[in-house]
Parts: C-alpha cells; sequence; structure tokens
C-alpha cells in the first residue's frame, strides 16, 4: 500500500469500487489507532472485536500499560516507583488531578478525604436488610449504590463542584462500607472512622478493633496495606473499569456507576481471582499435587484454570505481581512466620508453571491477583474481603476514569454495536398453525 497518505489506512470492498481512507492516530507512547468511525457511513460495514482485545474504546491520559515489556505507568510514573515511595491518597491525588500535588495541595486532598469518611448514620440500617452470611461484595454492590439516596445535594454530572465532592465522598467511604461489611459478617458492632489515622491505617482499624479495648494499627501492615491499595488502584480499561465509563456515559450519577463496577469487579476472572487463588491453593493443598492439578488445567475438558495466571494485556511478568511476591516476604517476616505453607506452595507452583510449555506458549505469567491473597492472610483479612479490598482501592481508579469521561467535550452514549445472526425477518405462526 506504497500510495498510503502517512498515518492511514485504506479499507477497500473486494468486487465493489468503495473504499475508506482511515486516520490512524498516535498517542503519546503506545500502538496507534485506526479511527474507524466512518467505516460504517463509508462501506455499510462494522468491525467485530468480541471481548475488545484489539479496541481503544476512549483517549485516556491517566495509565498506561505495555503488556509486553510488563511496564504501568500511573500518569507516567512507573509503578514500582509509586509503590516504594508513594502513599495511596497520594496517587489519588495523581491520578485524579493529573500530578503529584505538593505538600499544600496533599495536605487539601487528604483532609478532603478524611472529612467524608463517615456514613450517614441510616445507612446502618441498610446492612440490617442483608443475611449474616451475605458475601461482602453483595454488601458493597448494594450499599455503595444506595449512597445516591443520601446525597441529592451532589447528583448533577455536568456540575464539576458535585464531580469533586462526589469523588472525595466515594472515595472516603468506601473503606468504612467495606469493613463495616465484615464487621457485620461476623456479628461484631461497626467501628468509626478515626480521622487521626492514614488511609490504609483506618481501614485496618475498623476491621481490627473493638470498642472494648484501644487497638493500635501495626505501622508496618499499615504501609503494606497502603502498598497493596497502590498496586490495585487503576489499570487502564479493564472490565471494572470500562463498565463504569459505560454506565457514566449515559449520565447516571457516579455512585450508581463505582456500584456497576463492585458488581463487575466481582467476577471470579477479575477482581474475584485473588479468592479463587487462595481456594485453589487449598485444593491443591501440597507441592506433590502441583503437576496433576497443572495436568488437569491444561485439559480444556476440566474447564480448571491457573487462577492467579494469565492477562488480556499482559504477556510478560505483572509489575504489581512482582512487587507484591516482594511485600509477601516483607509482612510474614514482620509478622514472624519462618514459613508460609501457602507461600511456599504459591512460589514452587509459579517456578513449575513458568517453566512448562502450555503455559510459555501463552505467555501466562502470574498476575496482580497470584499473591495479594496470601499477604491479605497473613495479615488476618479473611478470604471473601480480598475482593471487596480490591474494590476499595480500585474505586480511586473508577472514580478518575469517569471524570475524565465527564470532562472530555466529545463525550457520548456508549453503544456497541453487533453482527447478528438471528433468524430472518419471518410472519407469526398461529399456535395451532405450528409443527
Ligand atoms: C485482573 O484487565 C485487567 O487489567 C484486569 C486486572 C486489573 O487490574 O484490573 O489486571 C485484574 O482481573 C487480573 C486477572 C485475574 N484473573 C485470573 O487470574 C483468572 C485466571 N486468568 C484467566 O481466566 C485469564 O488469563 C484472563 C481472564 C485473565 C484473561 O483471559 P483471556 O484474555 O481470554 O486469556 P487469553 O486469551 O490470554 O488465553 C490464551 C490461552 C487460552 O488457551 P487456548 O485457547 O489458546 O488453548 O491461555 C489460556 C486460554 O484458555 N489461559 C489459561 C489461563 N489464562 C488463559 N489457561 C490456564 N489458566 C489460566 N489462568
Amino acid at each position: 500500500m506504497t500510495d498510503q497518505t502517512p498515518g492511514t489506512v485504506t479499507i477497500t470492498l473486494d468486487g465493489t469500487n468503495k473504499s475508506s481512507t482511515i486516520k490512524l492516530l498516535e498517542g503519546t507512547i503506545g500502538p496507534a489507532v485506526a479511527d474507524i468511525r466512518k467505516l460504517y457511513a463509508d462501506l455499510g460495514i462494522f468491525t467485530y472485536d468480541p471481548g475488545y482485545g484489539g479496541t481503544a474504546a476512549c483517549e485516556s491520559k491517566i495509565t498506561y500499560i505495555d503488556g509486553d515489556e510488563g511496564v504501568l505507568l500511573h500518569r507516567g510514573y512507573p509503578i514500582e516507583q509509586l509503590a516504594m515511595n508513594s502513599s495511596f491518597l497520594e496517587v489519588a491525588h495523581l491520578l485524579l488531578n493529573g500530578e503529584l500535588p505538593n505538600a499544600a495541595e496533599k495536605h487539601d486532598f487528604d483532609m478532603g478525604v478524611m472529612r467524608h469518611t463517615m456514613l450517614h448514620e441510616q445507612i446502618r440500617s441498610i446492612y440490617q436488610g442483608f443475611r449474616r452470611d451475605a458475601h461482602p461484595m453483595a454488601v458493597m454492590c448494594g450499599v455503595v449504590g444506595a449512597l445516591s439516596a443520601f446525597y441529592h445535594d451532589s447528583l448533577d454530572v455536568n456540575n464539576p463542584d458535585h464531580r469533586r465532592i462526589s469523588a472525595f465522598r466515594l472515595i472516603a467511604k468506601v473503606p468504612t462500607i467495606a469493613a463495616w461489611a465484615y464487621k457485620y459478617t461476623i456479628g461484631q458492632p461497626f467501628m468509626y472512622p478515626r480521622n487521626d489515622l492514614g488511609y490504609a491505617e483506618n481501614f485496618l482499624y475498623m476491621m481490627n478493633a473493638v470498642p472494648a479495648e484501644p487497638y493500635h494499627v501495626n505501622p508496618v501492615l499499615a504501609r503494606a496495606m497502603d502498598r497493596i491499595m497502590i498496586l490495585h488502584a487503576d489499570h487502564e480499561q479493564n472490565a471494572s473499569t470500562a463498565t463504569v465509563r459505560l454506565s457514566g456515559s449515559t449520565g447516571a450519577n457516579p455512585f450508581a456507576c463505582i456500584a456497576a463496577g463492585i458488581a463487575s469487579l466481582w467476577g471470579p476472572a477479575h477482581g474475584g481471582a485473588n479468592e479463587a487463588v487462595l481456594k485453589m491453593l487449598a485444593e491443591i493443598g501440597h507441592v506433590d499435587n502441583v503437576k496433576p492439578f497443572l495436568d488437569q488445567v491444561k485439559d480444556k475438558n476440566s474447564h480448571s484454570r491457573l487462577m492467579g495466571f494469565g492477562h488480556r494485556v499482559y504477556k510478560n511478568f505483572d509489575p504489581r505481581a512482582k512487587i507484591l511476591q516482594a511485600t509477601c516476604h516483607e509482612v510474614l517476616a514482620e509478622l514472624g512466620i519462618k514459613n508460609d505453607p501457602l507461600l511456599d506452595l504459591a512460589m514452587e507452583l509459579e517456578k513449575i508453571a513458568l517453566h512448562d510449555e502450555y503455559f510459555i506458549a501463552r505467555k501466562l505469567y502470574p498476575n496482580v491477583d497470584f499473591y495479594s491473597g496470601i499477604i491479605l492472610k497473613a495479615m488476618g483479612i479473611p478470604t471473601s474481603m480480598f475482593t471487596a479490598l480490591f474494590a476499595v482501592s480500585r474505586t480511586v481508579g473508577w472514580i478518575s476514569q469517569w471524570k475524565e469521561m465527564m470532562e472530555d467535550p466529545s463525550q457520548r452514549i456508549g453503544r456497541p454495536r453487533q453482527i447478528y445472526t438471528g433468524a430472518a425477518q419471518r410472519d407469526y405462526v398461529a399456535i395451532d398453525q405450528r409443527a
């Protein structure tokens, strides 16, 4: 195609004189995209990409992933540097506002969040409507969605002040909502948030403290939790973020959009994988069972998967998994756990899988969910709360992506098309005429 205008792709419909010249749009880094918006008008055809494996649904400045190189940048900063040097609320400011805050901006942002950590007292009653054995993610979906019933003062999605206060309210309240979902399942009283504690420290306090005695959060565990939250904050256009964007494109309020994101994250193929990894390790039980388990995974009829492995984008190590593996060792050392059978089994499983042709050929590597559950379990977080914690962290990414979309002047309602393979038009047949 030498007569191509640089930066275009021309598609010609075989057997016709119809063609469409499509512009290539270049990003800062990463693959260019073919702007196919006029393809249907030119050629009367749609593109077909179930699962959106090769489709850019939006323009964004928030997160960049290079799946082949295992690179993850938030507003240009490598995740490794943010995880080691930053804090979750500082990363939240970066994702929301585009820059790391100076000291004054950081103070104001932290105060802005910490002043909204409490829930309306009537929200406590919503919890009573759930069974005690409700999964915390069911509670998160319900209670976060219900928030919109309490904030009629900030539901105008076209008002930047309403968008800002809603972002603060969501980021501030999801830890309280999640911790209370846990307390409700174990029949302990809800602990009110404390604004003298850091964000991650406050979450661990609300999860573990009881009114009957003082509770001090281990600072090493608080730091580890803060780092885990940084690693889960945002990840480009993953399934739950795409859900939030699509919901927000209709003008739905941010509380409803985040509730939709929580529902999407719950799936075991997505944020539910951290819980599924622990169940998988328990099922394997011993390193002697690793090989038979992997043989079962390779048998397509078993429908088994190596949970915590593989990724739609990463075809190399998920950089977050590497950081979490290192954090695993730090947390276990701090807790005085000399050898954690789960971690030993996970590391053996990883070593065997990474040398197995099935996983090598498919470029399946550990993802963010492979080690996170082991750390959380060692920190005393119940398995049922793993995905709820993922949702607490990802709320920052969801609301940042939602804000970016709402501020985009070209934003319009999302409405994918399809290829129709059902029945062609036919006439109704009365029941006594049917076979
Ligand atoms: C998250 O998108 C994001 O960014 C998500 C996330 C985020 O931060 O938001 O990173 C968080 O969701 C991480 C992923 C957590 N999920 C799991 O760990 C569940 C196990 N992983 C798989 O279900 C799977 O890898 C997915 C869902 C993550 C990706 O699914 P894809 O893109 O459909 O998988 P693929 O096309 O890369 O698969 C290629 C091949 C297939 O085999 P063949 O048909 O070619 O023979 O690899 C196989 C798949 O069957 N395969 C696996 C596997 N993952 C893919 N085989 C065994 N075990 C696995 N885990």
